[in-house]
């Protein structure tokens, strides 16, 4: 596991930003797994910057992103595939075919998740999965207790993840109790793996992680195992 150390969050996502646009240029067609939340938010604002000022092409990038809630179309201002658009996609030339999330409305939500996956196994797995880390130290959706073994899968959201969620809500009884979220063996099956993590908030899952004590009650461990994790991490987090 390398871990950089950043100054703040604006000096985290600039490292962030150039990290993956280094790995675009390199390999243009890359498959790009993505993190909504705050923490990628800065990330993204430099991706796109970049792409005006430099013109880095974004047309033969697939991405799947990790998760998105259940029951929330994907026009709906509070769903993942809103966040996505508004935050990165609706400004890069990315085509709109090669972009996926779960689709928190499908009729049947067990038969999406096992598609969701068969999809990305298709494309020939994820080359790069940028994650953000919760507080209680899960990825994705996969709160504490989540199997190492799972796929894409249904979740039900712990109180704690939809209080720090409701910040993006009106109201806390508007943030929903489930989610699809790729699981912790399709995070494990990504190529490459980037971490950010920004924030005193975050200090105490990041101490958690960096132990070295992998168990299924603190789902982020399981990165230790990984061979291919990078961690921008901030000072306050550090
Ligand atoms: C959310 C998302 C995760 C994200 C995490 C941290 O619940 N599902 O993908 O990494 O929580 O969010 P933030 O970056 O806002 O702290």
């Amino acid at each position: 596991m390398r871990i950089i150390e950043a100054i703040d969050y604006e000096h985290m996502s600039s490292l962030a930003a150039r990290f993956l646009i280094d790995k675009i240029s390199t390999n243009p067609e890359l498959v790009l797994g993505l993190a909504t939340g705050g923490t990628p938010r800065g990330t993204y604002k430099r991706l796109i910057e970049d792409h005006r000022m430099n013109g880095t092409s974004y047309k033969e990038i697939t991405t799947y992103n990790l998760d998105e809630y259940v029951g929330f179309s994907p026009d709906n201002p509070n769903s993942y595939h809103t966040f996505m658009s508004e935050n990165l996609f609706s400004e890069l030339d990315i085509q709109k075919n090669n972009i996926h999330l779960p689709n928190g409305v499908a009729l049947d939500l067990v038969e999406e998740c096992k598609a969701y996956e068969e999809r990305i196994e298709k494309t020939g797995g994820i080359d790069i999965q940028l994650l953000g880390m919760g507080s209680n130290g899960h990825i994705g959706f996969n709160e504490p207790g989540t199997s190492f073994e799972a796929n894409t899968h249904l979740v039900e959201l712990t109180q704690s993840t939809r209080e720090a969620n409701a910040r993006f809500f009106n109201h806390i009884d508007d943030v929903p109790h489930e989610a699809i979220t790729m699981g912790i063996a399709t995070i494990m099956r990504s190529r490459e793996i980037l971490l950010l993590v920004s924030g005193e908030t975050k200090r105490s899952a990041l101490k958690e992680l960096l132990s070295g004590d992998v168990r299924e009650s603190f789902p982020a461990s399981v990165l230790n195992r990984h061979p291919h994790v990078t961690i921008i991490a901030d000072q306050k987090a550090l």
